[in-house]
C-alpha cells in the first residue's frame, strides 16, 4: 500500500455530500451578492506569490511547494488564491468585461505547514475578491456576506473580528511605535518574533507562544496610529456593520499573516475547531493590483477554509438513496436486467444493479443495504410474461407490472 502524502486527505463518499451541500449553499449566496465564478490554475510562477503574498511571510519563506519545472522555470503550487485572482483580473482586463468585478473561486491550496486538526498541506478554499471599489460600504458588504455564508451553512457559534492595519502611509509609523514599545523586551521574545520584529513588526501579533503573550498584550494598537483617511474608513466600516446589525469585536491583534493588507482586516472564528479556529479571513488590499503590474485599483476579499466549514457544519442529510435496485434471477435474465436499468437511468432514476449473479437472497440483502426505494425483480418467468416484479421496500408490497409500463407506472 502506498499511503497518501502527510497533510493531504481523501474526501470519501459519505463525507463528500457535506462538501457538495456547502458548495451549493455558497454558490447560491455568492450569486445573490453578484459574484461570478472563476477558475485559475493550481500552478503559477513562484514570483507571483513572492511579490503578491509577500517575501516576509511564513507562506513564502517556509511553506511553498516551489520547484523548477522541466523547462527551468521557477513555479509553485499556489499557497493561496488572491495573487492568482489579481493576475487573472489584470491579464484578462476583467474590469472592461464585467460591470463590477466580483469573483469567487473554489479550489485546492498547498502549504507545507505542520498538519493538525483543521490544518492540512493540501486544503481547499472558497476565495472571494472584489476589484475597483474603495468605498467602506463594500468592506461591510463583503464582511456581511462572509457572515451570511457561515449562517447559511448552519454554523451557529462563531465570532466576527475586525481591525484596521492602516495603509502604506501610516503603517511605517506604527511599526516604529511597536519597536519603541518593545525596547529591551525584544530579546525576551521567541526567535520567530525576533525575526519578525526585523522584517515586519506587525506580525508579532500573530505569535501564539505563551511566553510572548504578556509582551504582545502590552504593545500599542494599530487603530491608534491610523492616518485620517484610514481612521475615517475604519469608522465608516464599523458604522455600516452596526447598520447591518452585525455583531463584531474589534481586535488589535488581527493583523493577518499576508503582506498585502491595507486598512480593513477581518476573520470569522468558529468555536468548535480547537487551535485552528479561523473559518475564514480576509481584508482590503488596495495597492496589490498595481504592485502586480496592473492599474491602480482597489481590492478586497476573503478566503474560507472548506475543511473547517465542513467540520463546523451540523450533521446534515446523508447521501441520497437510489430510486431502484434491479435484481436478475438466473443467468438468462441478466442482460435484460441491464437493459431495464439503462431504461430507468435514461428516465432520470438513480438505479443500481447486481453484477455477479448471486442468489435472490444475497441480491435482496444488497438492495436493502443500498437504501433503494424499490426493487425490480426480473427472472425467466417475468421475461416470459413481459412483466417485472416490483417490491416497495418501505411497505413490503409486491406487484407484477408490465415491462413496457414499468418506468411510467412505478415512478411516474
Ligand atoms: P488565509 O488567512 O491565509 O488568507 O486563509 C484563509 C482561510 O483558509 C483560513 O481562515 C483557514 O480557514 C483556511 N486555511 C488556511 N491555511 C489552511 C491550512 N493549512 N489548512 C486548512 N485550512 C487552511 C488567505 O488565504 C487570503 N488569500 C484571503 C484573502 C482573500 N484575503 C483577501 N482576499
Amino acid at each position: 500500500m502506498i499511503p497518501a502524502i502527510r497533510g493531504t486527505h481523501d474526501i470519501l463518499p459519505g463525507e463528500i455530500e457535506r462538501w457538495q451541500h456547502a458548495e451549493r449553499v455558497i454558490r447560491d449566496v455568492c450569486a445573490r451578492y453578484g459574484y461570478r465564478e472563476i477558475r485559475t490554475p493550481v500552478i503559477e510562477r513562484e514570483e507571483l506569490f513572492a511579490k503578491g503574498t509577500g517575501e516576509t511571510t511564513d507562506i513564502v519563506q517556509k511553506e511553498m511547494y516551489a520547484f523548477e519545472d522541466k523547462g527551468g522555470e521557477r513555479v509553485t503550487l499556489r499557497p493561496e488564491a488572491t495573487p492568482s485572482m489579481v493576475r487573472a483580473y489584470v491579464e484578462h482586463a476583467l474590469e472592461q468585461a464585467l460591470p463590477t468585478v466580483k469573483l469567487f473561486s473554489f479550489g485546492p491550496m498547498f502549504r507545507y505547514e505542520r498538519p493538525q486538526k483543521g490544518r492540512y498541506r493540501q486544503f481547499h478554499q472558497l476565495d472571494v475578491e472584489v476589484f475597483g471599489v474603495s468605498d467602506a460600504t463594500l468592506d461591510a458588504e463583503v464582511i456581511e456576506m462572509a457572515a451570511a455564508l457561515v449562517r447559511g451553512l448552519g454554523i451557529g457559534e462563531s465570532e466576527l473580528v475586525v481591525n484596521s492595519v492602516g495603509c502604506r502611509d501610516c503603517r511605517p509609523g506604527f511599526g516604529k511605535a511597536l519597536l519603541e514599545a518593545l525596547g529591551d523586551r525584544r530579546s525576551d521574545l521567541c526567535g520567530n518574533c525576533r525575526r519578525r520584529s526585523e522584517t515586519n513588526p506587525l506580525r508579532i501579533f500573530d505569535c501564539k507562544v505563551p511566553a510572548c503573550q504578556p509582551i504582545v498584550d502590552a504593545l500599542p494598537h494599530s487603530t491608534d496610529y491610523l492616518c485620517d483617511g484610514c481612521r475615517e474608513h475604519f469608522a465608516a466600516v464599523t458604522d455600516q456593520l452596526k447598520a447591518l446589525d452585525l455583531d463584531h469585536r474589534v481586535s488589535h491583534r488581527l493583523v493577518r499573516g499576508l503582506d498585502y493588507y491595507a486598512k480593513t482586516t477581518f476573520e470569522v472564528l468558529g468555536s468548535a475547531l480547537g487551535a485552528q479556529n479561523a473559518l475564514l479571513g480576509g481584508g482590503r488590499y488596495d495597492g496589490l493590483v498595481r504592485q502586480l503590474g496592473g492599474p491602480d485599483r482597489a481590492g478586497i476579499g476573503f478566503a474560507a477554509g472548506m475543511e473547517r466549514l465542513v467540520l463546523a457544519m451540523p450533521e446534515g442529510p446523508g447521501a441520497s438513496t437510489p430510486d431502484a435496485f434491479v435484481v436478475a434471477l438466473g443467468e438468462a435474465a441478466r442482460p435484460a436486467a441491464h437493459v431495464l436499468a439503462r431504461d430507468l437511468r435514461h428516465a432520470g432514476l438513480a438505479t443500481l444493479v447486481d453484477y455477479d449473479a448471486r442468489s435472490l437472497r444475497a441480491q435482496m440483502k444488497r438492495a436493502d443495504r443500498s437504501g433503494a426505494r424499490r426493487v425490480l425483480i426480473l427472472g425467466d418467468d417475468e421475461i416470459a410474461r413481459g412483466e417485472v416484479t416490483v417490491k416497495d421496500m418501505e411497505s413490503g408490497e409486491q406487484a407484477a407490472v408490465a415491462r413496457a409500463e414499468v418506468v411510467q407506472r412505478v415512478f411516474g
